[in-house]
């Protein structure tokens, strides 16, 4: 396991511009997809090779079901498929899989294949790696204030608590993502984790994107100055956090 990137350890990808991907060969944008299914497996298994510590992949965003059928279909099948085929791989390497979001609508069989794979990877310690599926961000955070307010009726809810009541809350913050596609949006993804990410906006289109620009992404990014609000690089958003409170109480006196 290599460390190029010490200091980035969750990263997170909107896999975007399969679609145009495909409309430019003159493919139904199906097959963008599919391609980019294939890139999905080859992604995972550079981050955990990189010792990423989570990854988390935007496979089907809340505003998708808005989709043609056909299309909603082939997503729910390559899903299907992505745990077929990786599953061996998935155990041989310790991967923790979760998946975060709604998937009350997937076909029985898929569920049962997502229930038993977060089941038997349950206790692995290597790469946590999550699908966002039938999420959005903002109903994320709607889901855990009414989760924290069902649990303290009447008490006050603080930042902490948000992120102790997300979906995942041991992914924690988000420390890189990554947009592929040209656009430059977050599109209701991890809004309350990507508050202090470091953003790249790539003009690939996912089909085409390759371990290496990954690897590339990740050495440049980790370069960069984290200063999380503070003059001088700062290691993480906690010791800031720390910093600032002893800083308001020497000031108040
Ligand atoms: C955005 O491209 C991409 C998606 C909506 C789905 C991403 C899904 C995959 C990469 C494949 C799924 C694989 C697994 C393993 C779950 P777009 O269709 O919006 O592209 P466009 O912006 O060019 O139209």
């Amino acid at each position: 396991m290599e460390t190029v990137c010490n200091n980035i350890k969750h990263v997170a990808v909107i896999m975007d511009g399969n679609g145009r991907w495909a409309k430019k060969r003159a493919h139904p944008r199906v097959w963008g997809h599919v391609r980019g299914s294939a890139v999905v497996s080859h992604i995972v298994q550079e981050a955990d090779d990189l010792g990423v510590e989570a990854l988390t992949m935007y496979a089907f965003s809340s505003e998708n079901w808005s989709r043609p059928q056909t299309e909603v279909k082939v997503l729910f099948n390559l899903l299907y498929k992505f745990l077929k085929k990786e599953r061996v791989r998935i155990l041989k390497n310790n991967i923790k899989f979760r998946i975060m979001g709604d998937i009350s609508n997937l076909p029985a069989q898929t569920r049962g294949l997502i229930a038993q794979l977060e089941s038997e990877t349950a206790e692995h310690t290597g790469l946590k790696l999550t699908f966002a599926f039938g999420y959005g961000g903002r109903a994320e955070i709607a889901y855990a204030v009414n989760r924290y307010m069902a649990a303290n009726p009447g008490k006050e809810i603080t930042e902490e608590d948000i992120s102790n009541f997300m979906m995942i809350p041991e992914l924690g913050d988000v420390d890189l993502l990554i947009r592929t596609g040209g656009d430059h949006r977050v599109s209701n993804f991890m809004l309350w984790q990507i508050a202090y990410a470091e953003m790249f906006f790539t003009e690939t289109k996912w089909p085409d994107f390759t371990v290496v620009e990954f690897r590339y992404i990740l050495e440049q990014v980790s370069k960069r100055e984290r200063r999380f609000g503070a003059v001088a690089p700062v290691e993480n958003l906690k010791t800031n956090v720390e910093v600032a409170r002893l800083n308001q109480r020497i000031l108040r006196g």
